[in-house]
């Protein structure tokens, strides 16, 4: 079949795999090749266990691989085939030199613009899809304009909004698909060629354009903006604790102002995921390089309350406890950053568990996605720790059960049965809020809950 038009994509990760697996699936005219330098996650995505869970995903690529959807390790052949270059390798907070901890490590980043350089014999469209400090689009097109030959290269900004856990709804019905290029004709006419793709399922409407850096800022803001309303929820969850007000009661009279708005309201034992921590450090890093220090300081303090968050958990947890939890069986409910993925990047789990071990606890991590992914994190712990899948094997003789990601099977599960197995007293400590607190205290547990007054039983 001959198609209209060649997608490459670079990274086969959370975001390039199923982004393109939904452009192939909504787009057949087009052909669409991802690549990785990863051999592994490739032969994963061509085998029928893909490399990432998500659901619905499985279903998609079934449909369009081989028939318009490919994998590849031939990095350099599908850059040179190609029309329109999505990148989406990782941009991952550098650990090194200046910057450390906070600015984006670019090094992915500019080592496949030199590819894409090399390996050119015509013109192509190069999209960001990676999160990328504003002005990267202008270092690319540096890179890539240093061709002898000139070849023209239009560099666009995609910036991707996806959730896991919801990716493929996410990308089958948007809330908006940003698409940011240079004013210039070329610009433009580069900008309309990536409009043309997603208008074959995005109403028109959806698609939003604007200038290049635009693009990229608004990225890094809308992460900051929905980080800051975690933050800000869980640093009046802790101000409930105090006043027995409920943090649940509150977030409801405030997300029911229409100008407010109820999602991203849900106070928690704290925000995890690759990006939020990730995507704020660099907006941090970038301030204060315009010198912008109160602006840096600012969004800092998102970050810095959900570490106190999650650190206010475990010291919740201990005094809860008697303040020693050494040589206490604790139960982990729920390791992955949050419900229905196996992702663990920057989990809140991570840190209340290598909390409890600090504090000697033996701990039971269970989790229905993310055991592989605990274990490998949890590699160099020697004792503490042990993993068990099903939650009432796991909870049997533990003194407390804390649940640290929202799975719905927690919320289901005959909590009588599993107080039985335990030690007493008791404790469940509700990291996401989502059991019958009420109930379970009847029942005979003592509960400790985000925001929420303890209901103890002495
Ligand atoms: P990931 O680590 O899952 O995948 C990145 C892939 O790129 C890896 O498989 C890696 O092997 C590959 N790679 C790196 N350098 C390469 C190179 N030179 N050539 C070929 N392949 C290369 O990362 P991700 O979660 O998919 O994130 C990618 C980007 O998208 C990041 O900038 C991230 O901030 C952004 N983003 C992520 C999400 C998300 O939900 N994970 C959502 C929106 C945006
Ligand atoms: C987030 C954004 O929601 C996406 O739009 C963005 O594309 C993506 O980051 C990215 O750039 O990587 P994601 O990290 O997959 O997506 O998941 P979220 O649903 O945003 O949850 C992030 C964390 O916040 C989770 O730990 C979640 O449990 C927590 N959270 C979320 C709360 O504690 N309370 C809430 O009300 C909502």
């Amino acid at each position: 079949m001959k198609f209209k038009k060649n997608i490459l994509c670079i990274g086969a990760g959370y975001v390039g795999g199923p982004t393109m697996a939904v452009i192939a699936a909504k787009c057949p005219q087009y052909k669409v090749t991802v690549v990785d330098i990863n051999e592994k996650r490739i032969r994963e995505w061509e085998s029928e266990n893909l490399p990432i869970y998500e659901p619905g995903l499985d279903d998609i690529v079934k449909m369009a691989r081989g028939r318009n959807l490919f994998f590849s390790k031939e990095i350099e052949k599908g850059i040179n085939e190609a029309d329109i270059i999505f990148v989406s390798v990782n941009t991952p907070t550098k650990t090194f030199g200046q910057g450390a901890g906070r600015a984006a490590d670019l090094q992915y980043w500019e080592r496949t613009a030199r590819q894409i350089l090399a390996n050119s014999d015509s013109g192509k469209i190069i999209v960001e899809k990676s999160t990328l400090p504003v002005r990267t689009a202008e270092a690319m097109e540096k890179i890539l304009n240093l061709n002898q030959e000139k070849i023209g290269f239009e560099v666009v900004s995609n910036p991707e909004f996806l959730s896991e856990g919801t990716a493929v709804k996410d990308l089958e019905k948007p809330d908006r698909v940003l698409i940011g290029s240079r004013e210039t004709e070329a610009g433009i006419k580069a900008r309309k060629e990536i409009v043309e793709v997603y208008a074959n399922w995005v109403p028109r409407e959806r698609i939003i354009e604007s200038n290049v850096w635009s693009a990229e800022l608004s990225k890094l803001t809308a992460n900051a903006f929905l980080a800051q309303r975690i933050s800000s929820i869980n640093s009046i969850s802790a101000l409930c604790e105090k006043t027995e007000a409920d943090i649940d009661e509150v977030a409801y009279a405030v997300g029911t102002d229409s100008r407010i708005g109820n999602k991203f309201l849900k106070a928690s034992v704290g925000f995890g995921g690759s990006c939020f921590k990730k995507d704020i450090l660099n907006l941090v890093y970038i301030c204060q390089n315009y010198g912008l220090y109160e602006v840096a300081d600012y969004w800092e303090s998102v970050v810095k309350i959900n570490e106190w968050q999650e650190g206010r958990f475990v010291r919740n947890m201990l005094a809860g406890m008697f303040n020693t939890v050494a040589g206490k069986k604790i139960t982990v409910f729920g390791f992955a950053f949050k419900a229905n993925t196996g992702d663990i990047r920057e989990s809140p789990a991570i840190y209340v568990t290598r909390g409890l071990l600090e504090e000697r606890a033996m701990v039971v991590i269970s989790d229905p996605k993310a055991l592989e992914n605990a274990k490998k994190d949890l590699e160099d712990v020697k004792e503490g720790v042990s993993f068990e899948k099903d939650p009432y094997r796991a909870a049997e003789g533990s003194h407390a059960i804390a649940i640290l990601t929202e799975w719905d099977i927690y919320r289901d599960l005959d909590y009588e049965r599993i107080l039985q197995s335990m030690a007493t007293p008791a404790f469940i400590f509700d990291g996401r809020n989502i059991l019958d607190h009420k109930k379970l205290f009847k029942i005979g547990f003592n509960v400790f809950a985000i925001g929420k007054s303890p209901l103890k039983h002495f």
